[in-house]
């Protein structure tokens, strides 16, 4: 069986870490083409090099771009690598335009396309990634969910008969960071033992409208800890461009995170503040209660027992973001550690 992985954007590369393992376990040939939509090298190779995840068989160099355009690159650059590779399978990640331009590339050349991390859904149709994750849903041939609200969800659309429910790799890799990082701190860039809360704010609804930014992060100046931010690039750019400071108040910005690095802040901080999807979970995974503002979050699960709280309006987070972790166990709604391994058994079974 061969196997292409279709990525490009940051939180792919942390979903395919524990993918190309598992690939190289099982024997499967396992090709990984990169779309270049993220290329600084904090966003990227920092990922691969961190990972020990093999060097991408292609590098389309997107780069930055409108969505349609970026969108548009992908899929034109991608006709001639598949045709080349002659893939058994396509395996896209997530909801970003490499996502959907891997999908719609591979469907058209009639190749078996899957889609990990199938059946999340906000509901809100603003958001690119929404776009994304429907319309790559209803284009695999099979759709890996990580939670059974996200196989009710492709059920409602049709679409159990091609879903099955694996669990999340993100919890493999999360849980294996936690350990090694626990057992070996690494060198980050807040390591004193001064409490703190760790925020990111990177979604375009957040950060691409002048006063919502201005809002949030003077909000997030007026907490009452020190606030660690590592500044994605589209939050630097949009700031840069308002004229919005990134060091007022208790914002401490600093350079994007390696992956321990980041996981090691999230267990040492007091609570999360975030508009990630997989900040979230991060968060709900090693025990930090978390501050989502957004309207809504596609990982439901994580509001359970009040770990995450959503705060659209920026009304609770002084209060919320200073919060102890809530008493009790928590389950754990998104697998055990080995949904890497149920997937490449998945793509086993039907080749
Ligand atoms: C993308 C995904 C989003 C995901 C996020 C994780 C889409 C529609 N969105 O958003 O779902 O949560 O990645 O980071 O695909 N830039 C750089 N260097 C880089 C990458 C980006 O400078 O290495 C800058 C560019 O100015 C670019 C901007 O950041 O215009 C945004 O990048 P883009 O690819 O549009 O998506 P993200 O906002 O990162």
């Amino acid at each position: 069986m061969r196997v292409v992985s279709i990525v490009g954007a940051r939180p792919q590369f942390v979903k395919l870490a524990p993918m190309a393992k598992a690939f190289a376990a099982a024997g499967v040939e396992h090709l990984i083409i990169h779309t270049g939509q993220h290329y600084d090298a904090a966003m990227s190779d920092a990922f691969f090099r961190g990972f020990g995840i093999p060097d991408p068989y292609a590098h389309l160099g997107v780069g930055s771009g409108t969505h349609g355009s970026q969108t548009g690159s992908i899929l034109a650059q991608l006709d001639p690598v598949l045709a080349e590779i002659e893939p058994d399978w396509v395996l896209a990640y997530g909801d970003t335009n490499s996502t959907i331009a891997g999908a719609l590339s591979a469907v058209k050349m009639h190749i078996p396309l899957a889609h990990l991390e199938a059946g999340l859904r906000s509901h809100n149709r603003a958001m690119p990634e929404e776009h994304n994750r429907v319309l790559t849903d209803h284009a695999a041939d099979l759709c890996l969910a990580p939670t059974e609200a996200a196989m009710i969800s492709l059920e409602k659309e049709g679409l159990l008969g091609r879903s099955v429910l694996v669990g999340d790799v993100m919890v493999d890799v999360c849980l294996q960071t936690r350990d090694i990082v626990t057992a070996n701190p690494v060198d980050a860039p807040w390591d004193g033992n001064d409490d703190f809360i760790l925020a990111t704010i990177h979604r375009a609804e957040n950060t691409d409208d002048p006063k919502r930014l201005a809002d949030i992060l003077s909000t997030l100046a007026r907490l009452d800890l020190p606030v660690v931010v590592p500044a994605h690039p589209r939050l630097i750019a949009r700031a840069k461009e308002y004229g919005l400071s990134l060091e007022q108040g208790s914002l401490r910005a600093v350079n994007p995170l390696t992956y321990p690095q980041m996981v090691q802040l999230i267990l040492k901080s007091r609570s999360v503040v975030t508009d990630s999807g997989g900040v979230q979970k991060e968060a709900f995974l090693l025990e930090r209660p978390c501050t989502t503002l957004r309207q809504e979050t596609e990982w439901v699960e994580t509001l359970e027992g009040g770990w995450n709280i959503l705060d659209p309006a920026l009304s609770l987070v002084e209060s919320s973001a200073l919060r102890a972790a809530p008493q009790g166990t928590q389950l754990i709604p998104y697998g055990e550690g080995r949904a890497a391994h149920t997937v490449v058994s998945e793509l086993l079974g039907r080749s």
